[in-house]
């Protein structure tokens, strides 16, 4: 928009000039600056941050925007913050919306990992840099985002696996709780599951359903597990600790004891995760840290002054189960 009113009067009073030299091509940026400064204190012009966040399914995801939001804020960056309602289309809209207002810098949490190309190629020809945060995307051509700030979702799967394997001493059945169909973590979480169960020919998935990284769908699905499998069910492993907050409630709702009867290991280490490890109704959570506004736009900041940024930028995560939730719960900051 800031560029396209800028070349109204143009328009109005010199109607022969060709439209392109109107094309909103994003302006040079003088706003860089170093890390850790607020860029209103160095220069007249604020950064302009569009950011397309897959939406408000978990409390995870309502902590990363939050993270970012505020760290908009404290640096004095203006933030157009989108809401895709889990949908791609609207976050590739959005993306077109901010290429077209000609925004600094572009933050997208993609919400499927394919379906890019198009909308990150006109990004890098208007030369807007695209940082993804939490999730990744399939592209042939990595040069078409700058960045990619997120954990590893395969191995947060993995110590997910290890982690009851160990717990169940390497036998039982599991129920499977995934996240969203086609999205990176829903992915990658269920490939680094089997390749730790995979150890323990002993343990098996016996259902597995796409739960949609909400507690309402975690809790619908695991009633039709407990329907469909009942006594069979050992353990449940969720993708994320909403789902496994639903489950918990179908559980107890078919009268049997989460985290006594079933074991329950999931993935996010949010507030309500350790409130429960703590009640005792789930075994163990594997963090995911989505305090990532700090990280994103010290990767904006460097990406509008030029600066040469990783690919890929691994957030550290860790295991914690009802041993330590007590301890721990405390310094929980989302
Ligand atoms: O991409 C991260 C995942 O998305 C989190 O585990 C989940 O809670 C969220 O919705």
């Amino acid at each position: 928009m800031r560029r396209l009113t800028s070349c109204l009067p143009a328009l109005i009073f010199v109607p022969l000039l060709p439209l392109v030299g109107c094309t909103p091509e994003r302006p040079a940026n003088t706003n860089a600056t170093p890390q850790g400064t607020t860029p209103e204190k160095n220069s007249a012009k604020k950064l302009v941050v569009g950011f397309s966040q897959i939406g408000a399914e978990s409390s995870w995801r309502t902590a990363e925007t939050n993270s970012i939001q505020s760290e908009a804020e404290k640096r004095g960056v203006e933030l157009k913050f989108s809401d895709a309602q889990q949908k791609q289309e609207n976050q590739v809209k959005a993306l077109n919306a901010f290429i077209a207002q000609g925004v600094d810098a572009i933050i997208l949490a993609p919400v499927v990992e394919t379906g890019w190309e198009p909308v990150l190629k006109k990004a890098k020809e208007r030369k807007i840099p695209v940082i993804l945060v939490d999730r990744g995307v399939k592209v042939s051509d990595d040069s078409l985002y700058t960045t990619l700030i997120a954990s590893d979702f395969v191995a947060e799967g993995r110590m997910a696996g290890e982690w009851l394997a160990k717990k169940m001493g390497g036998k039982g059945n599991v129920v499977e709780l995934q996240g969203t169909a086609g999205a990176a973590p829903a992915i990658d979480r269920k490939k680094g599951f089997e390749e730790a169960l995979a150890k323990h020919p002993d343990m098996k998935i016996i259902q597995t359903q796409t739960g949609e990284f909400t507690r309402a769908k975690g809790k619908e699905v695991m009633e039709a597990f407990l329907k469909a499998k009942g006594d069979d069910i050992q353990a449940v492993y969720a993708h994320n600790d909403d789902m496994a907050l639903g489950a918990i409630q179908a559980i107890e709702e078919a009268g049997k004891k989460p985290g006594k009867d079933i074991v329950i290991v999931s993935i996010d280490g949010v507030k309500g995760a350790f409130e429960a490890m703590v009640a005792g109704k789930l075994n163990c959570t594997v963090e995911c840290n989505p305090l990532l506004g700090p990280a994103a736009f010290d990767a904006v900041q460097k990406a509008v002054a030029g600066e040469e940024l990783p690919k890929n930028t691994v957030v550290e995560d860790k295991v914690f189960d009802q041993s330590v939730a007590k301890d721990v719960i405390g310094e929980r900051k989302y």
